[in-house]
């Protein structure tokens, strides 16, 4: 661990991610991987009956959450369709299919080509090219434009990123804990809105930023006025995070909210500030 001191005084520490398990199957682009220590320590503060991530992406806050018995229930909720075939297929649908699939599966450009080819194409074929796309592609980044990686990691070109079997052994052990998890196909906005009474759940809220998310999702988007006027608003507990910047601090402002600095590393090693906003900071 060490500390870091952010412009406006309010001290931030980095803890090492290396205590933090890979659970997810993704790896996904803006991914929280890093910011798990400090969410397990958000967590721990009470008892949580239901931890609600409205926009669940790779979802590693809500797998920790729900391997580590740190909520009770966890609801996760995703709109896009290639990467909410992957948790549909996990927790409500043909799982073994699935890591079989995957464990089985002989990686070239060709047989990759063919299989993004099927036609009528099966809920679990779909989650099977989405796991592949997510592998094989420039940074795991699904949403149009992205292109497959060439030289890869090490030379070993397509197959850099593809594990055949840690994914099977990630996708069975979710699997395995599935009667915590709540997979939805939905909007997280709607989510929040049938939620943002309930005092008994707590929120993860990881939107699209600001500026990156253009280049990294499909569904980037998203009315940031509004995500702040709905997080005003919820009863339960909350963590928001963001990219620092001016947009972001106005927001901030105008519904009074409170935040801390958090360094990161990006995926280039810069290092750069974020934003955590919460309803609380006893627990920082
Ligand atoms: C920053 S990513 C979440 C990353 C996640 N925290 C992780 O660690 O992997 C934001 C996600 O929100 C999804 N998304 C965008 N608009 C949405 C909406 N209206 N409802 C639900 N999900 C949405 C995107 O597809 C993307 O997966």
């Amino acid at each position: 661990m060490f500390n870091f001191e952010s412009k406006n005084n309010k001290v931030v520490k980095v803890a090492n991610v290396a205590s933090v398990p890979q659970r997810s199957p993704f790896r996904y682009p803006g991914g929280k991987t890093w910011l798990i220590p400090t969410v397990r320590k958000w967590l721990k503060q009470s008892k949580n009956e239901l931890l609600i991530e409205p926009f669940a992406g790779g979802g590693i806050v809500s797998l920790t959450a729900a391997f580590e018995s740190l909520a009770d229930k966890v609801m996760m909720v995703e709109l896009d369709e290639q990467v909410a075939s992957v948790w549909d297929v996990i927790i409500n649908g043909d799982c073994e299919w699935l890591a079989d699939k995957i464990y089985g599966f002989n990686l070239t450009a060709e047989s990759a080509n063919t299989a993004f080819q099927k036609e009528n194409k099966t809920l679990e074929d779909k989650a099977f090219c989405t796991i592949l796309r997510n592998r094989i592609f420039h940074g795991g980044i699904l949403a149009k434009g992205s292109g497959l990686i060439k030289s890869g990691e090490n030379g070993k070109g397509l197959k850099s990123r593809w594990y055949p079997k840690t994914l099977r052994d990630r996708i069975l052990a979710i699997n395995h804990i599935k009667k915590k998890l709540n997979f939805q196909k939905a909007d997280g906005f709607n989510i929040l809105e049938e939620e943002k009474n309930n005092a008994r759940a707590v929120f993860f809220i990881d939107p699209p930023y600001v500026k990156a998310g253009r280049r990294l999702y499909t569904h980037y988007d998203i009315d940031h006025q509004r995500l702040f006027a709905l997080t005003a608003e919820l009863r339960g507990k909350y963590m928001l995070t963001y990219d620092d910047n001016e947009e972001i601090r106005k927001m901030i402002k105008k519904y009074k909210l409170d935040f801390r600095l958090i360094p990161m590393k990006t995926t280039h090693h810069v290092q750069k500030n974020e934003i955590i906003i919460s309803d609380n900071f006893s627990w920082w």
